[in-house]
């Protein structure tokens, strides 16, 4: 097979970051939530996102600059993870945005939270499906850290439950990202 070879130190670290964005795909989304300083709710999309073991399950979001959710997972021990649905993408891509301090993205997006049993972080409560995570580990590289925690519980909604006790994936209808400016709709499997 013919393949052209791209070398990353010769190139912008954009054009690596665009290049990589459409061929590592589709990427699932994490919706983080985390408490600000004031108690307020901070909700962002993390793409760089991933489940890093099963056993103990850890899961961990990269956070290319030290952003917010970073900064919360860290002050408070924790953050939750949901797995927002594609009719859920203009709300996802609204907390994508920068917000000032203290405003909270869940309130922009219209969405009531409460605050999660096992750990102290929110849980949206419009929400199929959120992880309580527990901070166990942070990894700085060079400009990004990764914010790696342990599971703590599974919080899923029953009606996108199958009967073998795993989720349906059609029901569960994950939103996902694409390079560019796209995003993925998982709606069939083979
Ligand atoms: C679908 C999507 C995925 C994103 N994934 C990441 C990511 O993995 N890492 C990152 O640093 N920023 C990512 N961003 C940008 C953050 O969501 C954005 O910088 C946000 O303001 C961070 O919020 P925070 O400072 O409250 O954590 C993503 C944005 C979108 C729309």
């Amino acid at each position: 097979m013919k393949r052209d070879i791209y070398l990353m130190d010769e190139r912008s670290s954009v054009d690596n970051y665009k290049l990589s964005m459409s061929l590592v795909v589709p990427r699932p989304i994490a919706w983080i939530g985390t408490f600000n300083a004031d108690g307020s709710v901070n909700l962002a999309p993390y793409a760089l996102f991933s489940v890093v073991c099963t056993d103990p399950m850890m899961m961990q979001f990269a956070s290319r600059s030290p952003k917010d959710s970073y900064k919360n997972a860290k002050r408070e021990g924790a953050f939750t993870v949901h797995i927002p649905t594609v009719s859920q993408k203009p709300k996802v891509a609204i907390t994508s945005q920068e917000f000032p301090e203290g405003e909270s993205e869940a309130d922009a997006v219209g969405m009531s939270w409460t605050k999660a049993p096992n750990v102290n972080a929110p849980i949206m409560d419009d929400a199929g499906v959120a992880f309580e995570c527990e901070v166990h580990t942070f990894v700085e590289l060079e400009t990004s850290v990764l914010t790696i925690g342990e599971v703590r519980a599974i919080h899923v909604d029953p009606t996108i439950m199958a009967a073998d006790g795993m989720a349906d994936f059609k029901k569960l209808n994950p939103l996902s990202k694409l390079g560019r400016n796209q995003w993925g709709k998982t709606e069939d499997f083979i």
